[in-house]
């Protein structure tokens, strides 16, 4: 959801800018813009035409003379004041032109500031809630003359979540940013400054990266070659690089991050237990005596990351014999959850910064809870504002649709099961050594499945005429159901339902018929025979079926039925192995319908709005 890139010194080119934003786009939106400013003055582009509009904006620079400006700041806009247009495309510039904004997020008080602000004169050019703010900025300097002063008591009349830069289009050697609950990151090389929503946006420039602290206005200059930043931020660990936001040989992100799966986790779950066996977390703020007394847990997600939890919660329920609550973080936030201390709440979040689990952990701190924290990005506001923190160590995801962090969060929440149930003592330490051994095969068993892909999109061919899907499962099967059907609708837009396979008589069961599919998750556990029960109940009514298992039934081919063959592991690690076929699956049916798996339609991959 909205990215940002600005940058100030040699290195600030219309080319470096547009460079960074690509590496924003999955972020997702629906137009573009820049500025670019000297010290004669300044020009700005704003381009409206949805997903084309970063490569319009880059035809664009190709077809512009190169020129030496101080300051380039550019922006993906996803709509959410205005409807998408060249107009409501930042950058917004103040009445004088002397200042430009980009904003992602919400100003949720724009209206009585316009308000205020139209009275004292000001013209709106445009429908959206960020052109309130460098009006704010403007109105402030007419007052006192002092940039840093204006745009630092505008930024603390605003309400609500957001990332801000404001550049000074007269001098344009400084940039003044803020964040409040939504990503920024600042990063330095020798001479030059820039900012971005996002790491991949600065990988190949910046040698330095600094976060920057919650509500806190951090002012950035060049001058003489030097940057100085104030007041300081904390150093940003970031050790991803160059290669790992490229596409590489692959067509898209989503199939190579596909491929990295087995990488991804193995990442994940390596020195995570010392010589002795004991397990660590990445950044503990509380006792382990405090989380030995833990009586409940509460897991948070939205879209594939709640899925990940789903899955957790038979682990930890069967681990560590403590009752786990599982909720949507927006409905978790306003239903007043009954929380203590002995409470933990688990936020699991790839960005770690979608604004519904940030809102949600928020709540549980203030009432008292712990909380912890899955997240992909080290240093990301969650991470910062939880108690404890587990790092998935996937590298960054660039496709909107999840794949590699979803299989390297049920990892890190299998680790946090083991180290409760190994703290709580439920579990023999030998018991817990020898799941984490079975864990940590499950990287190879990946690896076995990524082999089979190329069977998995053979299966698929057959599947492409069919109107509906609906996946069933149980037990863990369960979250994966959920999880084939959110990758099938995300990436191909077919309608497609995920169910407990024992709730399909309870009412889906009357939307089956020979245009529907049925994808059952069916790997050998207690509740198999069960599970074929069902699937001879939608056989019967004519849907075409395709079991995921790890032993294909023995009368499947009889039958005329499709086998996604996939390795055996742990029945609680299988989730990790039966999600690769419907992953492909999806990538497959929405390539050969000429779709980009990468960018679906009104998707953003950080969602960073209630
Ligand atoms: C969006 C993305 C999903 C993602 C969800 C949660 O909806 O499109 O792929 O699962 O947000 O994101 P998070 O960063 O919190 O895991």
């Amino acid at each position: 959801m909205c990215g940002i890139v600005g940058i100030v010194g040699d290195k600030a080119t219309a080319r470096a800018v547009v460079d960074g934003l690509k590496r924003l786009e999955y972020r997702g939106y629906d137009s573009a813009g820049m500025v670019l400013a000297s010290n004669v003055g300044f020009e700005v582009k704003r381009i409206s035409q949805d997903t084309s509009s970063v490569a319009l904006l880059d035809d664009w620079v190709n077809a512009k003379e190169v020129e030496k400006v101080s300051a380039a700041m550019g922006h993906t806009r996803w709509a959410t004041h205005g409807r998408p247009s060249e107009i409501n495309a930042h950058p917004h510039l103040d009445c004088s032109n002397q200042f430009a904004v980009v904003h992602n997020g919400i100003v949720e008080n724009y209206k009585e500031i316009r308000e205020r602000l139209l009275k004292l004169g000001h013209e709106f050019a445009s429908d959206t809630d960020t052109e309130v703010i460098v009006h704010l900025v403007e109105e402030r300097f007419r007052l006192n003359n002092d940039v840093h002063q204006a745009v630092s008591e505008a930024f603390e009349e605003l309400e609500g979540s957001m990332a801000v830069v404001v550049l000074n289009l007269k001098e344009p050697d400084s940039l003044y940013m803020m964040r409040r609950m939504a990503p920024l990151v600042i990063g330095t090389d020798l001479d030059n400054l820039f900012v971005a929503s996002d790491v991949p946006a600065l990988l190949d420039s910046v040698t330095t990266y600094f976060s920057v602290p919650e509500d806190t206005l951090i002012t950035g200059s060049v001058r003489r070659g030097k940057v100085v930043l104030e007041p300081v931020p904390e150093v940003l660990e970031v050790d991803w690089d160059i290669s790992k936001v490229d596409v590489g040989g692959y067509s898209d992100f989503m199939s190579k991050e596909i491929d990295e799966q087995p990488r991804a986790l193995r990442d994940t779950l390596a020195g995570r237990v010392d010589k002795v066996g004991v397990i660590s977390l990445d950044e503990l703020k509380i006792s382990p005596e405090e989380l030995k007394t833990v009586q409940k847990i509460v897991i948070v997600g939205c879209g594939t990351s709640l899925h990940a939890g789903m899955v957790a919660r038979y682990a930890l329920e069967h681990f560590v014999r403590v009752p786990v609550e599982i909720e949507v973080s927006s409905e978790f936030r306003y239903r007043d959850p009954v929380l203590s201390p002995t409470t933990l709440v688990v936020g699991v979040s790839q960005s770690g910064e979608t604004l519904d689990t940030m809102m949600a952990l928020s709540e549980a701190r203030a009432s008292g809870a712990r909380t912890l924290v899955i997240s992909n990005v080290v240093g990301s506001s969650m991470a910062r504002m939880a108690d404890a923190v587990l790092y998935t160590r996937a590298g960054p995801e660039i496709s909107v649709a999840s794949t590699k962090t979803f299989v390297a969060q049920i990892g890190a929440l299998e680790i946090l099961a083991l180290y409760l149930a190994d703290l709580k003592r439920t579990l023999f330490p030998s018991e817990v050594q020898e799941l984490i051994a079975k864990l940590n095969d499950v990287p190879n068993a990946l690896s076995e499945a990524i082999s089979s892909i190329s069977d998995y999109e053979k299966t698929t061919q057959t599947l492409l005429g069919y109107e509906r899907f609906y996946f069933i499962g149980r037990n863990v099967g369960y979250p994966v159901a959920l999880e084939g059907a959110l990758k099938l609708k995300e990436i191909t837009y077919t309608p497609s339902e995920g169910y407990p396979a024992g709730e399909l008589k309870h009412g889906p069961i009357a939307m089956i018929d020979d245009k529907a599919v049925v994808v059952a998750i069916a790997s050998k556990s207690a509740l198999y025979e069960k599970l074929l029960a069902n699937v001879e109940e939608v056989r019967a009514r004519g849907a075409k079926v395709v079991i995921v298992a790890n032993e294909a039934p023995v009368d499947s081919k009889l039958r005329g039925d499709e086998v996604f063959l996939v390795p055996r592991v742990h029945q609680l690690f299988s989730p990790m192995v039966d999600v690769v076929p419907l992953q492909v699956m999806a990538h497959y049916i929405s390539v050969s319908r000429g779709l980009d798996p990468d960018r679906p339609r009104n998707l953003a991959k950080t969602v960073t709005v209630e």
